[in-house]
């Protein structure tokens, strides 16, 4: 059931239709009263798409005739033989055959590899962090609660889990578990590959070649390649670490830049485990921060860490193939001020032969975006050598430019951005859309960036033409976040709904755009969702909301099953900012003797339609 708003419709509707009046004065004919009946309706009486409202609950909602199910949460397990989780006796060993904690992106790829309408698939899901006060009962992240063996069980709750899933004949997707079926943690031995493998600042005590690391932290978003792998994005890495960083290291990236500490892991991680101590392991900050790649389909391929595409707190990898057959990955840096990435492969993408394709994002260039006011915008290039990214200025090499790409970023004149989250290329026209979640802290707009202390965040459209490896391109708002009427928030004519700080996106068959929030607790007081934005036609920049998630959750890694008749997405941090002991979520087993867990779940349309229609 639907919670109930905390002010009548009507009002709010009467509000938006005075704001839109104001906005819209002198277009004649551009409002009826017809625009505001799907703020009441899920699904509309005239049979149309459906919209929720905001929710405030603890329950999971989707419109009428859709259904959902966990397909796993923490601690189910993952690997053949794992046992169930012991909530009172949690183990690193254990941990490391289970679900992983805080479940963010969510890519499906079909089994086999190439399957048109397949049947089966792989699931693969990023777990960004852990939160112990939601994992261990009576722990109050003090030194002594925050034993080497709790870190080490929170580390083994970090990285990625691989899961088989199979269509149900209900139209949704179940776990069934398999052959590919794997767990990827913060200890698993992955291989730095690209310019910056072997730098001298990648080199520690027990790696001196500076080639292979262990494990992946903070993984963030990624994205499924066109050729069957996974990237998953290292985000706010900088928290594990404590010290002071090396001479030669980016001061604009590391454990004095600290925002804030999720965990005990990245409290007390430092001072139990060695490598994360930088007087002890100087250099260990500097293997993290990159986009990592995973092949699924060969359990025991050894992950891969991308520096080409450079070191900064990656969010996103949105992936194309532009038309001469380049790869194009574009990358946020959330942080507040932070900016957008592009990189562009030297080799091109080989549809005939997968083995060609696996190393493409080994070489090619790494640009930067700076927007003009005017609406233009140009890709800066991340090249040693080039400008100022010189020996004289620090530079000395393209390792050095990608190690410390967020001051080479600076150096080019780049724009500062409200928090870059995911950013997807459109299948429909290529277009190029980026999430700015939002940035309080903004004191003075700028044309893409256009409101000061922004809560709500807005939605970027980049048009590069037809050519995906352009340097140039033209940009504009899909959207501005937050409640026209109270926010300044701004939508396509009509909008049944709003959001507020938009985080992850992906896309449908359509070139609909569906947009997972973070943050709608904080900044309107609604439980975060999962919303549907039109891109083409007349009803572009129109939202409407298919999920509402519960208490203290974030909505991530939205993802359509083929077809689009379904999706997946995580319920990330139920229940943030509370504790076993006296949790504000029960989320998914509602059983006071369980606490809450992050999970991925499937939502799909009971009579077989496409989901968002
Ligand atoms: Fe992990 Fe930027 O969200
Ligand atoms: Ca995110
Ligand atoms: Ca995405």
């Amino acid at each position: 059931m639907t919670e109930p708003h905390s002010e009548p419709l009507s009002e709010i509707a009467q509000r938006m239709l005075t704001r839109r009046r104001a906005l819209q004065a002198g277009v004649a004919g551009a409002l009826t009263l017809a625009w505001y009946r799907p703020v009441f309706a899920w699904p509309r009486e005239d049979g149309g798409a459906p919209s929720l409202t905001h929710g405030t609950g603890d329950r999971i909602e989707v419109p009428e005739g859709y259904a959902w199910r966990v397909i796993k949460a923490w601690g189910d397990p993952v690997l053949p033989g794992a046992s169930e989780i012991d909530f009172a006796a949690q183990t690193a060993e254990t941990q490391a055959q289970q679900f992983g904690f805080n479940c963010d992106f969510v890519g499906f790829l079909p089994l086999p590899l190439g399957a048109e309408d397949p049947q089966r698939g792989l699931l693969v899901v990023n777990h960004e962090y852990s939160s112990p006060e939601l994992m261990f009962s009576g722990y109050d992240r003090s030194f002594e609660h925050a034993t080497a063996a709790r870190l080490q069980t929170e580390l083994a709750a970090h990285g990625l889990s691989v899961l088989e899933v199979s269509r149900a004949k209900d139209g949704g997707w179940v776990a069934t578990d398999g052959e590919h079926n794997r767990r990827i943690t913060g200890e698993t031995p992955f291989e730095i590959r690209g310019p910056a493998a072997g730098h001298p600042l990648l080199r520690t005590n027990a790696d001196p070649k500076g080639t292979t690391v262990l494990g992946t932290l903070a993984n963030c978003s990624g994205n499924v390649t066109p050729w069957g792998t996974v990237l998953s994005c290292e985000e706010n890495f900088d928290m594990y670490f404590a010290g002071e960083l090396p001479e030669g290291s980016d001061p604009r990236i590391g454990p004095w830049n600290t925002r804030y500490r999720t965990g005990a892991l990245q409290t007390w991680g430092p001072k139990r485990l060695a490598r994360f101590d930088l007087t002890q392991e100087p250099h260990e900050p500097h293997r993290f921060g990159w986009i990592v790649e995973l092949d699924p389909y060969d359990p025991s391929s050894r992950p891969k860490k991308r520096t080409a595409l450079g070191r900064i707190m990656h969010e996103s990898a949105g992936i194309t193939v532009a038309e001469d057959g380049r790869v194009v990955v574009y990358s946020g840096d959330d942080a507040r001020f932070e900016y957008l990435y592009k990189y562009v492969s030297e080799g091109t993408y080989d549809a005939e032969d997968r083995t060609k394709n696996l190393d493409l994002l080994d070489a090619g260039t790494l640009y930067v975006a700076r927007f003009a006011d005017d609406g233009t915008g140009e890709w800066l290039p991340l090249v040693h050598g080039e400008a100022e990214l010189t020996a004289e200025h620090g530079f000395s090499s393209q390792a050095d430019v990608l190690i410390a790409a967020r001051s080479a970023a600076d150096a080019l004149g780049a724009t500062p951005m409200d928090r870059p989250e995911d950013v997807e290329v459109s299948p429909v026209d290529g277009k190029v859309y980026v999430a700015l979640t939002n940035n309080s802290k903004r004191t003075e707009a700028d044309a893409v960036n256009p409101r000061v202390k922004n809560y709500h965040g807005q939605i970027v459209e980049i048009d590069e033409g037809e050519d995906r490896t352009s340097t140039d391109f033209r940009w504009e708002h899909l959207l501005l976040g937050g409640s026209p009427e109270e926010h300044g928030g701004r939508y396509g004519e009509g909008s049944p709904t709003w959001l507020s700080c938009p985080d992850n996106l992906a896309f449908d068959g359509k070139g609909r755009l569906w947009v997972s929030t973070d943050g709608q607790p904080k900044t309107i007081q609604k439980n975060d969702g999962l919303f549907v934005v039109e891109t083409q036609g007349a009803e572009k920049g129109q939202v409407r909301q298919i999920l509402s998630a519960v208490q203290g959750a974030e909505v991530t890694g939205p993802w359509l099953a083929p077809g689009d008749t379904s999706l997946f997405c995580s319920i990330q941090h139920p229940g943030e900012g509370s504790s076993v002991d006296a949790p504000s979520s029960r989320f998914p087993d509602y059983d006071e003797a369980r606490p809450p867990r992050p999970a991925v779940i499937c939502v799909w349309r009971e009579d077989g339609g496409t989901v968002g229609d």
